[in-house]
């Protein structure tokens, strides 16, 4: 998609089809010229029944412009709209534009009192770049592309150009993240496997010059990670710890510490030997997507080139049963030197993530987030519409949650309380994998707790919001715009400082 930001009148822009935002019935000053033009056409239909006045409404029509025909397409963004009514009202926009014939639209941004032509843009954009993903590589004979190639963002004064420019770098360097991780999450088991990934972590640090490190079996053997490597055990993949470095903010001694990113890259999970039931099991191919988010949200923040540290982190193995695969009961020791009994081979997303989260102390991080699948009792206590926040900082929780409350990328707070460590109660090792029915969420947090004590943490549970299932079975992206929106503000602080 060609985006372009052009100081035209909308009655003067050529493009095949115009899109005029509304809010509420009545025309703004802005398209009083056009309405003319249109013989006051344009302003029947912005108060015809049809459009009404209900945000996301989209009506498409033809206007006679000096008698000629032009394509106009409505967009009714509502009296009283907030930047997540305009976000709603966009997406359905875009989803018709992208359904629609023309190849280029020019979209009359609307001056909105109370709203930033920044994220009015961003907003834009991003639907724009989200609406237009297609998973096609695997069909021999894929539906045609969209037919839109070209969207040029109408401004009314010189005075906006800057604040546009950067909502649509942003806009678009979001969608792009989340893309890329919507496509990793929806390569099947057998294609995204712990070496492609790193393949992927490769092919990203060429392109924007990120350091990678990928440590392989001996070497992750050599620290003592008996936790991460139990759960490689029963897969014929080699596992992968893969490293990836981003100094937006300078190198050195004196650079700021790193935003630590951490995701679970279980590439398929059967459960092991504590076998998942058969029915819908194919899902577990996006066990990875908190791997697929850290990578997606590096790309946007190479994109942006955030004046931030990140360091991306992504522990990568499948969950196999074998005839040497980890079974229930073993005792494994962890890279901290922390013993644990695997009682369910199924809770493997903690194993693997303990290990990760010694590892990153290494970078003496400023924050630590985790971003996994970890848990299903998440979707039951929040659904597919919320991620699930764990911290052991009320500020770095506060932030996160910031970020998806501006982003509507939405998370939750669930406690991580001592009350909690009980459950994981072992007999024989320092602690259990499981810590039974009750609050499984927030056990498993309380599991990572163990490993992060001498660091700010986060721990978001993607469980419900990094896919759908069904008939729009698809990885979402998410939550790639929490993330980028937190290191952005974690950059603005520093300009601010
Ligand atoms: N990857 C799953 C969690 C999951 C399940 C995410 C369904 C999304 C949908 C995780 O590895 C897992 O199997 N967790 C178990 C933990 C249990 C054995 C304590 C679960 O949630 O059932
Ligand atoms: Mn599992
Ligand atoms: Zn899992």
């Amino acid at each position: 998609m060609e985006f372009s930001i052009n100081l035209t009148a909308p009655e003067k822009a050529a493009a095949d089809c115009l899109v005029l935002p509304l809010a509420g019935a009545r025309l703004p000053a802005a398209l009083a010229r056009l309405d003319e033009r249109a013989g006051g056409w344009l302003g029947t239909l912005a108060a015809s029944a049809e459009f009404g006045d209900k945000a996301g409404s989209v009506l498409a029509g033809l206007l006679p412009i000096d008698g000629a025909p032009q394509k106009v397409v409505l967009l009714q963004l509502g009296k009283d709209h907030d930047l997540a009514t305009l976000r709603k009202a966009f997406e359905s926009l875009a989803r018709a534009l992208i359904q629609g014939r023309s190849a280029s639209v020019a979209v009359a941004l609307p001056a909105l009192k109370g709203v930033d032509s920044e994220d009015v843009a961003a907003a834009m954009a991003q639907a724009i770049t989200f609406e237009s993903y297609r998973f096609t590589q695997f069909k021999s004979e894929p539906e045609p592309a969209p037919a839109l190639t070209s969207v040029a963002l109408l401004l009314a004064k010189k005075a906006e150009q800057k604040a546009v420019e950067e909502g649509l770098a942003r806009g678009l360097a979001v969608g792009h993240g989340m893309n890329l991780t919507r496509d990793l999450g929806n390569l099947p088991g057998n294609v995204c496997t712990p070496t492609r990934l790193a393949e992927e972590a490769a092919q990203l640090a060429e392109r924007f010059h990120l350091k990678l490190t990928v440590l392989e079996e001996a070497d992750m053997d050599a620290l003592g990670m008996g936790s991460l490597l139990s759960v490689a055990k029963g897969s014929t993949q080699p596992p992968k710890l893969i490293v990836l470095e981003y100094h937006g903010a300078g190198d050195g001694k004196k650079a700021p510490k790193p935003a630590v990113l951490v995701g679970k890259g279980i590439t398929f999970d059967s459960g092991g030997i504590s076998l998942k039931p058969g029915e819908g099991m194919d899902e577990m191919k996006y066990d990875m997507c908190g791997a697929a988010t850290v990578l997606g949200t590096l790309r946007a923040v190479c994109e942006l080139a955030l004046p931030v540290n990140v360091v991306g982190v992504i522990p990568t193995c499948e969950n196999m049963p074998a005839g040497n695969a980890v079974k229930p009961g073993d005792i494994v020791r962890s890279m901290s030197g922390q013993t644990i009994e695997i009682l369910n081979t199924d809770a493997e997303g903690r194993l693997i993530l303990c290990d990760a989260l010694s590892y990153v102390a290494k970078f003496e991080p400023d924050v630590v987030v985790d971003i996994a699948t970890l848990t299903g009792a998440c979707i039951i206590a929040l659904g597919h519409q919320t991620t699930g926040l764990f911290a052991n900082d009320d500020a770095l929780a506060d932030a996160l949650y910031s970020a998806g409350q501006q982003t509507g990328d939405k998370a939750w707070r669930l406690p991580v309380w001592d009350e909690y460590q009980e459950q994981l109660k072992s007999n024989f090792a320092d602690m259990a994998n499981i810590g039974g029915r009750p609050a499984g969420s927030i056990t498993a947090a309380a599991f990572l707790s163990r490993f992060t004590r001498d660091y700010r943490w986060a721990h978001l549970d993607i469980a419900g919001t990094a896919w759908k299932s069904g008939a729009a079975k698809g990885a979402t992206g998410r939550p790639v715009p929490l993330l980028v929106e937190f290191l952005r503000q974690r950059a603005d602080k520093k300009a601010k400082k």
